[in-house]
């Protein structure tokens, strides 16, 4: 049986075409799309669960070809560019399930981009660019240095970039002094004719300056600039977020991209491991939890949401956890693990009983469409659940820190709950915002007290009572604002305003192009077009401890998807977490892009050429 399947965007509207050389009685459409579905034309919504939707369609003729056309349920939504389009498309028929090829090409398409323009003359072909470089005007040719034990983390990342070693016995011999005034992370590398010598304020202040080294001799083509580079970070975090919850990145993706990290001295990983399709790690506490929901798609109880289809998914074992810190490790990167409460937990509602109040008649939708997403925390289960898997999944992780979550829970959460209602009023809350700091609060001191730092997103701060408070770091994504208000409050906090650090965000608003839009559109440029610490808010300057960038996985259904959206926009975060502010602009980013683009087509890593 041949089935075809087209997609197309038309005005608000989108525009599919089934096609069958087989007569199929009563076939059922299932597909997602990033936001709830509605049906305008050519069949009826007979079930839907957050953007996933089957349409009963009529019999179709051998050799026909039918059209359904989609909107969005809600009008706030329209289709922007191809990632909104049907994704994860088959049809039942009967008991049988026929996928359906993809509806359009899927991912970002290549382009040859804009020429590169040349560097100026007083910057390094280096991503991010030292805090100082003074050039004595000389060269030296460099292959390789002389075994240094410290350094071998980075021989490795070079060899596995498929890039020449950087160690070799008999090469350019480095002398390594220490300078504590230098910082933790800093180093003075000195780049002379006669040869390299390097002081460091720490062990990653020598790890830092190898990847200099070997990202110098990759940009140079061996002919390093001699000079004195005193370099030092402007902030301690400087992290990248990944959504293994929405799509099942591979352990091997996850390395390669703590590689991409290390090359941009990037140091923290953001491991976002459950949401509403799915947990992910296969703790010991709750193995219902995962085992119920690592996959999705027909006959799971998760279906198949952003681009399930009829399965897709997977969990993170003990040894893939254990193969991620060792490559952490050896990267001077800290990987920090998100178990997502109270809302973005569908899933985890599905699979435990319990979590929900019997006697809740809520009807509240999450922003992604489900009526269903949220733990209740005057339920008992809730805490007997809740505490000993976020006390385990801390554990397994040797960063010490825990994130929650807490973004997005829905308006009006827990309003029909009879059991809220009565813990309102013992605890003196009102509104959602209020029950939802109340249960972090309680939650975070429980950790806190087991010795685990606990995060969360911005809207962990809300709430009567203060929200989440001991001491918790929050991250600041719907914009800065309620990062330097969060800050004002006494948190420490991490910038990753969507506008700027959101990589799911589409490149441009070409139809053609690639992502969401909700915030805007990121081009290269954006992403260095801001400064962490905002105008007005240099009093809580010391508040804010770095930047990060986030990649959402909705649209995406196979790893290297996300490459393109990552690179080479990494560039411009990585440059917004160690430069001193306004050092570099949305030229100098993009000469750097260029000069970039060779190494990134050398380690395999695809990049967005054109936007
Ligand atoms: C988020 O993007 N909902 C943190």
């Amino acid at each position: 049986m041949t089935l075809t399947f087209r997609a197309r965007i038309d005005g608000r509207q989108i525009r599919c075409e089934i096609g069958t050389d087989h007569a199929l009685a009563a076939p059922v459409f299932c597909f997602s799309l990033m936001a709830a579905p509605a049906v305008a034309a050519g069949g009826t919504l007979v079930r839907r669960v957050a953007g996933y939707a089957e349409v009963a369609l009529p019999d179709l003729a051998a050799g026909s070809v039918h059209e359904v056309v989609l909107e969005h349920a809600d009008p706030r939504y329209h289709p922007r560019n191809r990632a909104w389009l049907p994704l994860g498309p088959y049809l039942r028929v009967g008991r049988q399930c026929l996928p359906l090829p993809p509806g359009t090409d899927l991912g970002l398409r290549d382009g040859d981009g804009p020429p590169a323009t040349p560097l100026a003359p007083d910057r390094l072909p280096l991503v991010p660019q030292p805090t100082e470089w003074t050039s004595s005007g000389e060269m030296l040719a460099f292959s390789a240095l002389a075994p240094v034990a410290a350094l071998e983390g980075v021989d490795q990342l070079a060899l596995r970039l498929g890039l020449v070693p950087l160690l070799a016995a008999g090469a350019t011999a480095l002398a390594v002094s220490e300078d504590a005034t230098l910082g933790p992370e800093g180093y003075r590398l000195l780049i002379a004719p006669e040869g390299l010598s390097v002081a460091i304020g720490g062990a990653a202040g020598l790890h830092n300056a190898g990847i200099t080294l070997l990202t110098l001799r990759e940009t140079t083509g061996g002919k390093l600039p001699c000079g004195t580079l005193t370099d030092s970070p402007r902030f301690g975090w400087r992290g990248q977020h990944l959504d293994c919850a929405r799509h099942f990145f591979g352990i091997d993706f996850i390395l390669r991209l703590l590689d991409l990290m290390a090359l941009m001295k990037m140091n923290r990983f953001h491991w976002h491991l459950s949401d509403d399709e799915s947990f992910r790690l296969e703790v010991e506490t709750q193995p219902l939890l995962w085992k119920r929901t690592a996959f999705r798609g027909e006959g799971e109880l998760v279906p198949g949401v952003f681009g399930g289809g009829i399965r897709a998914g997977g969990s993170y074992s003990r040894a893939d956890v254990e193969r991620v810190l060792a490559r952490a490790r050896a990267l001077h990167i800290e990987v920090l693990p998100e178990i997502e409460v109270p809302a973005h937990s569908h899933g985890m509602v599905k699979a435990l009983p319990g979590l929900r109040d019997p006697g809740d008649n809520g009807e509240e939708a999450s922003v992604q469409g489900y009526i269903d997403n949220i733990v209740n925390p005057a339920m008992p289960a809730t805490w007997e659940v809740l505490q000993p898997l976020t006390e385990e999944v801390a554990a397994r992780f040797p960063f010490g820190m825990l994130h929650l979550g807490a973004d997005e829970a829905p308006h009006g959460a827990w309003d029909g709950s009879p059991a809220v209602a009565a813990l309102k009023a013992r605890e003196g809350l009102v509104s959602s915002d209020d029950v939802q700091g109340w249960m972090l609060a309680r939650l975070a001191g429980r950790l806190v007290a087991k010795g685990i730092r606990v995060a969360a997103w911005e809207e962990a701060a809300k709430g009567v009572q203060g929200g989440i408070g001991n001491a918790a770091l929050l991250f600041s994504w719907t914009g800065q604002g309620p990062g330097v208000e969060a800050a004002r409050r006494g948190h420490d906090v991490v910038m990753c305003p969507a506008q700027n650090a959101y990589f799911d965000l589409a490149h441009t608003d070409d139809p053609d192009d690639w992502g969401a839009s909700w915030a805007g559109f990121v081009p290269l440029e954006k992403t260095v077009a801001w400064d962490p610490v905002p105008k007005g808010a240099e009093d809580i300057a010391p508040r804010i401890v770095g930047v990060q960038a986030c990649f959402w996985g909705e649209f995406t259904t196979e790893d290297d998807q996300a490459e393109g959206m990552i690179a080479p926009r990494i560039l411009g975060i990585a440059t917004k977490g160690w430069e001193p502010a306004g050092r570099t602009d949305g030229a100098a980013i993009r000469a750097l892009a260029g000069t970039y683009g060779p190494i990134l087509d050398r380690i395999g890593w695809k990049w967005n050429r054109g936007a």
